[in-house]
């Protein structure tokens, strides 16, 4: 297997009005498998833009990006939502939870709709929330439970159906010393089950756990040098 994402000269603008802004300015990136790579940068720098386009919710940039060896823009948007479901755990800045279904229930959906059983889908489920620390908060719906927990829901349901590629939009806001823990041993976990992983983070607490790390400003992705040893686990 090649590389899970090869991005080259990837644009992505958007027109409000008059005024274009170029979220993406050419970006170039490659996301070998199992990786671990973070990219930090200023708010408005095209991190999300850029999470967007890597998870497939976003095909409307200029250039080439290649998914898993195939050309996302030859793909159909039913082809592109059959491997997000299968192949690509997303916990977005904005979460996205289903608010009428509890903690279990929004990790049960992408697994029953992978076609898993239903035993296999709540063994998994139950595993992962209590891997986030979620034990007692599981039968909670959204509204129940606190920015912080709600956000390590986001980051199990992402887990569901071993993805290839995993997408963090700032996994750690609102999370104190504790709850970090049990991101950490989310991001563990994906990894020993062979998930490339690209998070965005302004936490200094999670920078350190990545060994590929890029800083991105006003859409354009640099690469940072290697001055820290890489990634503790993986
Ligand atoms: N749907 C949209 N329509 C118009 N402009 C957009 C849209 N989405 C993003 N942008 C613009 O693209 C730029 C990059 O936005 P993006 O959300 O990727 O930034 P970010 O780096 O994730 O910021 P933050 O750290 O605040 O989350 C911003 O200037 C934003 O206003
Ligand atoms: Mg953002």
């Amino acid at each position: 297997m090649g590389p899970v994402c090869v991005l080259q000269g990837v644009r992505r603008p958007f027109r409000i009005g008059d005024r274009r802004v170029a979220a993406l300015d050419g970006v170039d990136l490659v996301v070998q498998e199992g990786a671990q790579v973070v990219v930090t940068g200023p708010s408005g720098a095209g991190k999300s833009t850029l999470l967007h386009v890597l998870g497939l919710v976003d095909a409307d940039f200029e250039g080439t990006y290649r998914f898993m060896g195939q050309d996302v823009r030859q793909t159909t948007e039913a082809e592109r939502g059959r491997w997000r479901l299968g192949r690509i755990g997303f916990a977005f800045q904005d979460l996205h939870l289903v608010p009428t279904l509890t903690a279990m229930e929004n990790l049960l959906i992408p697994l029953l709709a992978a076609g898993t059983s239903r035993a296999a889908a709540d063994d998994r489920a139950r595993d992962l929330l209590l891997q986030a620390g979620l034990g007692d908060r599981m039968d909670h719906l959204p509204t129940e439970l606190s920015g912080g927990e709600r956000r390590r829901v986001a980051f199990a349901r992402a887990l569901v159906n071993k993805p290839r590629l995993l997408l963090l939009d700032e996994p750690t806001a609102e999370l104190d010393e504790v709850s970090v823990q049990g991101v950490r041993a989310l991001l563990e976990r994906a990894s020993a089950e062979g998930a490339a992983v690209v998070a965005v983070t302004h936490d200094a607490r999670l920078v350190v756990d990545f060994a590929e790390r890029y800083q991105m400003t006003s859409g354009r992705l640099e690469r940072l040098d290697m001055a820290t040893p890489p990634s503790p686990y993986g």
